[in-house]
């Protein structure tokens, strides 16, 4: 019998086929989600795992790392990290890579195709021709995208992605983040109160996390004013999801168009009831071309890491040295 020395992985959870063929070439592959007993499972190969591969959702603790004491790297699905605690990460010496670029332009199409939705009322048109609704009478005229001013919330590289489109459309654009940046021509705003002021459309594609936690409060919403749109593709924390329904329900804002949630998949009633929101199932990144290029790079930054070199797209947080 041969032993099998090689470096031994933990799949938290099945994403896709392709991930677990490529990983199982080259890797010892062990299957979180197929284990019969979790914590039986990590007990016996917790100690031997020196990999982790995740989906983006997925929380990644202190708890969890207590489980794997010989782990080097955890590779998630996904550009946004905010399940994965990257402190607790850094602490233990532990690097942490995402799937950035890969999906800039999925997820910024996606947001396009969302806000002409809500703005243009796409899916409600929809709903009343197959209702045959048209028959009896024409579907009733929409607000309009012409003469819009846009503000998105979070430059970064989806959020540039979007910027790019919106200014395809004609429409004007500023936007608020950390800090300004030089290389872009749009107007910067140090609160997000005066984007929401400056803006009828507020679209989010900043990062999740406790600091952005539920900062599109009521005061942001009332700013924005009864023209304004939400458009929503980065997570759902980082919006108060009761201020919006209320605003949504009120007539403070217009309508909203969201792919994200505060407690996916969980959606409130109250918000899936209003007519004047359209609702995504989080699919920004979830085309079968962007998703596979997601999948390629997860394992690219693990064969790297094994390989000895350094990871493609580690986070800034954690440590990122050139492998072993
Ligand atoms: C997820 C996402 O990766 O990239 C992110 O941050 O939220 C998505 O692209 C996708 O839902 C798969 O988990």
């Amino acid at each position: 019998m041969t032993s099998d020395d090689r470096p031994e992985i933990l799949l938290i959870r099945q994403t896709r086929p392709d991930v677990a063929e490529r990983l199982g070439q080259r890797f010892r592959l062990h299957r979180l989600d197929a284990a019969p007993d979790r914590d039986a499972a990590l007990a016996e190969i917790g100690p031997r795992i020196r990999g982790l591969a995740v989906g983006a959702m997925t929380p990644i603790d202190g708890a969890l790392f207590d489980r794997l004491p010989n782990l080097e790297i955890v590779s998630s699905f996904g550009v946004g990290y905010d399940t994965i605690d990257v402190g607790e990460a850094a602490r233990r010496g532990i690097c942490v890579t995402h799937t950035p670029d890969v999906l800039s332009d999925e997820v910024a199409d996606l947001a396009l195709g969302l806000l002409l939705a809500t703005v243009r009322r796409i899916p409600q048109a929809d709903r009343y021709l197959r209702a045959g609704q048209w028959r009896q009478a024409s579907f009733p005229l929409t607000t309009s995208l012409r003469e819009r001013r846009a503000g998105i919330l979070g430059l970064g590289r989806i959020g540039r992605a979007i910027a790019t489109r919106l200014e395809a459309f004609g429409v004007h654009v500023a936007y608020h983040g950390r800090r300004p940046q030089d290389d872009v021509p749009y107007a910067y705003h140090d609160s997000l109160i005066g984007l929401a002021a400056a803006s009828d459309i507020l679209i989010v594609a900043a990062p999740g996390g406790p600091d952005t936690r539920g900062i599109v409060d009521a005061a942001v919403l009332a700013a924005l004013g009864p023209e304004g749109i939400v458009i929503n593709i980065a997570r759902g924390s980082l919006i108060d999801e009761a201020a919006l329904t209320a605003a949504l329900k009120a007539g403070t804002i217009l309508g909203a168009g969201l792919d994200v949630f505060a407690n996916e998949p969980h959606v409130p009633e109250d918000l899936a009831a209003l007519d004047n929101t359209v609702l995504l199932p989080h699919v920004g990144s979830g085309s079968h071309y962007t998703r596979a290029a997601m999948g390629r790079l997860l394992t690219d930054n693990l064969f790297a890491w094994f390989d000895g070199q350094a990871p493609l797209t580690p986070v800034p947080e954690t440590p990122a040295r050139g492998g072993r």
